[in-house]
C-alpha cells in the first residue's frame, strides 16, 4: 500500500545525494533552522514547499486551522524547544485563505471534538462580527475571519512564559503573521509583528 511512497522517497534521496554529496551527512550533525512555523495542518499548506526552503531549514507545527491555544502542550513544547534549544529567533503564525477549519467554526454544524478545537475562532467571529459584516461575501467574511485568527495567534505565543522569558534575557525573538493564499500560491504579511519592548497588554491593530 505504501509502495509509492517508498519508490518516491528512494528517488528523492538519490538525487538529494547526486546533488549535493555527503547532504544526508551535513544534516545528520545538527539542525540550526532560521524559523519555526505554526500553520495549518492543510495539505495544501507544507510549509517547507510553499516557503521554498530546505530540510533543515524551518522547525514545524502544525495544527487544524493554525489555533494557537495557550495549554497546547504540543505546540508549546515546540515553541520551547525552537527558542530555548534552537535558538530560534523569527516564529511565524501562517494562515491560509480557504482554510476549512476557520469555514467549520462559521458553520452551525456539529463536528464534535474539533468544535473544541476551533472554539477561539468562533469567539473571534463574535467578537469582530461588525468588521466581518462589512466583507462582501461568505468567502470573504472566511478569509477575513483567518487573517484575525493569525494575529490573534501571533498574540498567544507573544504572551507565553516562554516568549517572556526569552525577551526578558535579551534575546530578540519577532512574532511575525503571515497568510497564504491558496489560489495564487503567495505569501502575504499581515503586519502584525511583535517584537521584544512592545508596549505590555497592547496587541498588533492598536
Ligand atoms: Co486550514
Amino acid at each position: 500500500m505504501l509502495r509509492d511512497l517508498f519508490d518516491r522517497n528512494r528517488e528523492w534521496s538519490v538525487t538529494r545525494k547526486q546533488e549535493e554529496p555527503g547532504y544526508f551527512a551535513r544534516l545528520a550533525t545538527r539542525q540550526a533552522p532560521e524559523y519555526f512555523w505554526i500553520g495549518c495542518s492543510d495539505s495544501r499548506v507544507p510549509a517547507n514547499v510553499i516557503t521554498g526552503l530546505d530540510p533543515g531549514e524551518v522547525f514545524v507545527h502544525r495544527n487544524v486551522a493554525n489555533v494557537v491555544h495557550s495549554s497546547d502542550m504540543n505546540l508549546l513544547s515546540a515553541l520551547e524547544f525552537a527558542i530555548d534549544a534552537l535558538g530560534i529567533r523569527q516564529v511565524i503564525v501562517c494562515g491560509h485563505y480557504g482554510c476549512a477549519g476557520v469555514r467549520a467554526a462559521t458553520e452551525e454544524i456539529v463536528h464534535e471534538l474539533a468544535d473544541h478545537w476551533i472554539e477561539p475562532i468562533r469567539r473571534l467571529a463574535r467578537q469582530y462580527a461588525i468588521d466581518l459584516a462589512c466583507a462582501g461575501s461568505a468567502a470573504a467574511r472566511r478569509d477575513r475571519l483567518a487573517e484575525f485568527n493569525v494575529i490573534e495567534g501571533v498574540r498567544r505565543v507573544a504572551e507565553t512564559p516562554i516568549i517572556r522569558r526569552a525577551w526578558a534575557r535579551g534575546d530578540d525573538v519577532a512574532i511575525h503573521g503571515l497568510i497564504y493564499g491558496i489560489e495564487d500560491g503567495l505569501l502575504r504579511d499581515l503586519d502584525c509583528t511583535i517584537r521584544r519592548n512592545h508596549p505590555a497588554g497592547e496587541g498588533p491593530g492598536g
